[in-house]
């Protein structure tokens, strides 16, 4: 985004290391906010339930933060907004991983036969479980060396199991919430991501386009 006279930002490395302290700390509140509430008695009647929605609905939040990174970068022209992707993408993570361990400690007590039997039993289950499985490599696979250790190509293939995961977490979340028939927010959710994945979709076939025409008019 350019006014006129009003050049894109571009922060200096050390503005960027502040800004990347800052999205950090951000991305902390959450969970802080649940450590708080914890040590406080502000969790409500059923605390456990409180810990496992707020966690799964801070999963989601970062996965379309995260999602959001690309056309905001090409929309705003801040080209460095992709330094903040990796630590986004992690937070993914990190709260998919707090959400997954309520599953395992508060529903089932660390007792792992049971928590697969449920796991199995219940869809809206499995489906969270398959989609907190294939965040695992793209979380391993986050740091340069591994970038460097598998290739640019294979790496950008194996991220794009986000197209899959992010769907997937709705279909999670739509059917948890199906039980109850509540679908304002599924719906609400459900559009947001999929505008991040079309943006996305359509910014790599407009640019597949023109490298190829690129190539028929470039001399040999
Ligand atoms: C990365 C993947 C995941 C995402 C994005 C996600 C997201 C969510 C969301 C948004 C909710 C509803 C919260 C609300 O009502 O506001 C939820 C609920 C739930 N999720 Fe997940 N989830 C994920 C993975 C998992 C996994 C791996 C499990 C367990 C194996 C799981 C088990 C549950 C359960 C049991 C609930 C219902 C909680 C309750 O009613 O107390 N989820 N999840």
């Amino acid at each position: 985004m350019t006014f006129p006279g009003n050049p894109p930002f571009h922060p200096t490395p050390r503005q960027l290391s502040g800004i990347k302290r800052c999205v950090f700390l951000l991305s902390l509140l959450p969970f802080l906010r649940l450590v708080i509430f914890t040590l406080t008695d502000r969790l409500g009647a059923n605390p456990l339930e409180f810990i496992s929605r707020n966690s799964g609905d801070w999963t989601l939040y970062f996965l379309c933060i995260t999602l959001a990174v690309t056309p905001l970068r090409k929309w705003l022209q801040w080209p460095w907004l992709i330094k903040l992707r990796r630590m986004l993408g992690l937070f993914v993570f990190f709260y998919a991983c707090l959400h997954f361990m309520t599953f395992v400690w508060f529903d089932h007590f660390f007792d792992l036969s049971e928590m697969f039997r449920d796991v199995i039993k219940r869809p809206f289950i499995t489906v969270g479980f398959i989609t907190f499985v294939l965040l695992i490599p793209l979380a391993a696979t986050s740091s340069n060396r591994m970038v460097r250790l598998l290739g640019g190509k294979r790496w950008q293939w194996l991220h794009r199991l986000i197209y899959l995961i992010a769907p997937l977490a709705i279909v999670h979340f739509w059917w948890m919430k199906a039980g109850k028939h509540d679908f304002a927010q599924p719906i609400l959710m459900g559009l947001i991501v999929a505008s991040l994945l079309l943006v996305r979709l359509v910014s790599r076939v407009r640019q597949r386009r023109q490298q190829k025409r690129f190539i028929k008019i470039s001399p040999i």
